[in-house]
């Protein structure tokens, strides 16, 4: 393994940085040479690379984003684009790659190894959506930010007696809004893993209005639905004014956490590590404390199970 490349894709996280700044340092450490790859697969089909030094990574680990750029590359799922790309790894005489991403990140680094290019993935989205690992490196920034504005959002619902829905990111998993909601002391959270009715959450509102409550958080993940219909039927129902905040891409950057920065650094030391006992198609995780490494097309077929017991405890203290 004398040379590897290093590509962030799809989605950013934060800690991604952190993570590239530790495979370039474990290659280095290691003296294997670096290739940094821009944007994704996109700039592996286009060759779109540079050689990274150990100063190329100095003041990134506290960084959000990727130093690397992301994107999601459409050209990389064809047969050209895919041809092209294993062209530009032959030319630059890649041993290995390490990517950084999701499940759509980890579909490409199956592709690769099957074609005989030993590959390794290592879990970055915000949407902590992965069946197979208990965490993807960036969600607990995520959660940080929506904490940070529920707090906000809260004061400003007091004020004004309003009820408030915030709206955030997730794709189809939830767990971005049950965390934060858990951690924020939301009074409502709607999830794509549980059915929700908009009568029991309008009689919430109403309920603790009645008790004196000025204000009233409801935190919505995106995969349920509108939130702004949700606002007018609260709204409408029980006369009380009802705002919408979509926190949009503010939940993708920032400073990421120390844990992102910890589990960044190890999954990234790791994935070299793994490169360099010639292994492939194998994708890095977190399950009880310890960082895990499986099969890719074993951990793309698991289904994730729903924390239902995270839920439960939001019901119960949210009355
Ligand atoms: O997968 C991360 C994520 O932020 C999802 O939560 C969200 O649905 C999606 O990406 C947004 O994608 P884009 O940045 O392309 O708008």
């Amino acid at each position: 393994m004398k040379t590897i490349g290093v590509l962030t894709s799809g989605g950013d996280a934060p800690g991604m940085n952190a993570a590239i700044r530790a495979v370039v340092r474990t290659g280095i450490y290691n003296k294997v040479r670096i290739l940094g790859i821009r944007l994704g697969y996109e700039g592996l089909i286009h060759g779109n690379l540079d050689d990274m030094e150990v100063s190329s990574v100095a003041d990134i680990i506290h960084r959000g984003g990727t130093v690397l750029q992301s994107a999601r590359s459409e050209d990389f799922m064809t047969e050209e684009g895919f041809k092209k790309a294993l062209n530009v790894i032959d030319v630059y005489n890649m041993d290995g790659i390490v990517v950084l991403g999701g499940d759509g990140t980890f579909k490409g680094a199956q592709a690769l190894s099957k074609a005989g290019i030993p590959t390794i993935g290592i879990p970055c989205t915000i949407d902590n959506d992965l069946a197979y690992t208990d965490y993807t490196i960036g969600f607990m920034t995520a959660v940080e930010t929506v904490v940070d504005a529920i707090g906000k959002i809260r004061d400003t619902s007091s004020s004004h007696g309003r009820a408030n829905i915030i709206e955030v990111m997730g794709r189809h998993c939830g767990d971005i809004a049950l965390f934060a909601g858990l951690a924020g002391g939301a009074e409502s959270v709607i999830i794509p893993e549980v059915e929700y009715d908009p009568e029991i959450i309008m009689q919430k509102v109403i309920n603790g209005r009645n008790r004196g409550k000025l204000h009233h958080v409801i935190i919505l993940a995106e995969g349920v639905g509108n939130s702004f219909e949700l606002a007018e039927k609260i709204e409408n129902v029980s006369g009380i004014e009802t705002r919408v905040t979509v926190l949009g891409h503010i939940q993708r950057g920032g400073t990421p956490t120390s844990f992102d920065r910890i589990m960044a650094s190890r999954m990234g030391k790791k994935a070299v590590e793994l490169l360099l006992e010639n292994k492939s198609n194998r994708v890095l995780g977190f399950k009880c404390n310890e960082i895990i490494d499986l099969d890719i097309n074993e951990a793309l077929k698991q289904k994730k199970v729903f924390q239902k017991e995270l839920f439960d405890i939001t019901e119960v203290l949210s009355i």
